[in-house]
């Protein structure tokens, strides 16, 4: 019986007297989809190292498709696709030199690969660059060729780091649509992604950390109901300060960010009512979403 689960069971790590990953416990179902989000520097990708067995815990315990890690990882990591935050791919190298070398570090034979190649070429729409240098592609092919490269030994398991970042909007939803018929076949996939949006509709879970340290964990569906549970009015316009000390009584809760106030609110129309026909001033009525419960729990300034 497969068992394509992850966990994670109060695991730290540290670097000098930096503590990067503090008590972090979560477990990923087989054939779900899970988030790990969290601002730059949050610990996502020493998360994912660990996990892969490349970066060695200080305490707690990992297991990755039913294999202690590290010291099972090398067994794990045969049904385990990875995409790296930053691409590794031979520059030098045609794109299907890259997914063939890539087929013999599982120990594929090159007859099997070969038979697998224009698959991944269709899956990263790149078949017309299959004979291209690397080297010659745009940044945003070659993220389609490490998700496709990630796919050659046919894993059970995903582990995406950024996967969309530097994609422009259609190759983004190429990939979420790749990805929804990976779920579909089964796969088990955990991704990192600052794109609310992008884990909002993929992830069937997730978890946010900050500073290694889990702060909220649910279905986006939950998060947002528990963190929001209102919808919000987005209002943009000079002296954000004089527009909150107006309409802060008709809201539920406020909050400027630059030129844009934020107005929670369970009734809009009072503030509807105040705002309509006004000179110089947009705003915009939405239900709330992920990000309002991202940067409600991180803040709204940067971090770093
Ligand atoms: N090899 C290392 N040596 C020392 N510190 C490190 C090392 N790798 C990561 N760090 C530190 O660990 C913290 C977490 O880094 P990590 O790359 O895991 O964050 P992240 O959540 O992936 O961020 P981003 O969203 O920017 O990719 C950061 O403070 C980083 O500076
Ligand atoms: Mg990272």
């Amino acid at each position: 019986m497969s068992n394509n689960t992850i966990e994670f069971c109060e695991v730290f790590k540290r670097y000098g007297d930096k503590t990067v990953v503090d008590a972090l416990s979560f477990h990923v179902r087989a054939g779900e989809c899970f988030g790990l989000l969290g601002p730059n520097g949050a610990g996502k990708t020493t998360t994912l190292r660990m996990l892969l067995g490349l970066v060695e815990p200080g305490a707690g315990a990992i297991s990755l498709c039913g294999h202690a890690i590290p010291s099972g990882a090398r067994f794990a990591r045969q049904r385990v696709g990875v995409v790296p935050q930053f691409d590794n791919l031979d520059p030098d190298f045609s794109v299907r030199e890259n997914l063939l070398v890539f087929g013999r570090y599982f120990g594929l034979s090159a007859s099997k690969t070969r038979a697998m190649v224009p698959e991944l070429l269709e899956f990263a729409r790149l078949e017309s660059k299959a004979n291209a240098r690397v080297g010659e592609l745009s940044g945003g092919m070659r993220r389609r060729l490490t998700l496709a490269r990630s796919l050659i030994n046919d894993p059970d398991v995903l582990i995406l780091d950024e996967p969309t970042t530097g994609l422009d909007p259609q190759a983004r939803h190429l990939i979420w649509d790749r990805l929804r018929s990976l779920l579909a076949r089964g796969k088990t996939i955990l991704l990192t992604t600052h794109f609310m949006e992008e884990a909002e509709r993929l992830c069937h879970r997730l978890c946010i950390i900050e500073e290694g340290r889990k702060i909220a964990e649910g279905t986006p569906g939950e998060l947002v109901e528990s963190e929001i549970g209102c919808d919000v009015i987005e209002v943009y316009g000079p002296s954000p300060t004089a527009l909150r000390d107006e309409l802060s009584p008709f809201a539920t809760r406020t909050e400027i960010s630059g030129e844009t106030l934020f107005c929670y609110v369970r009734d809009a129309e009072p503030i509807h009512a105040r705002l309509a026909g006004r000179q110089g001033l947009r705003y915009l009525h939405r239900p709330a979403n992920l990000e309002d419960v991202f940067l409600r729990l991180t803040g709204r300034e940067m971090q770093d």
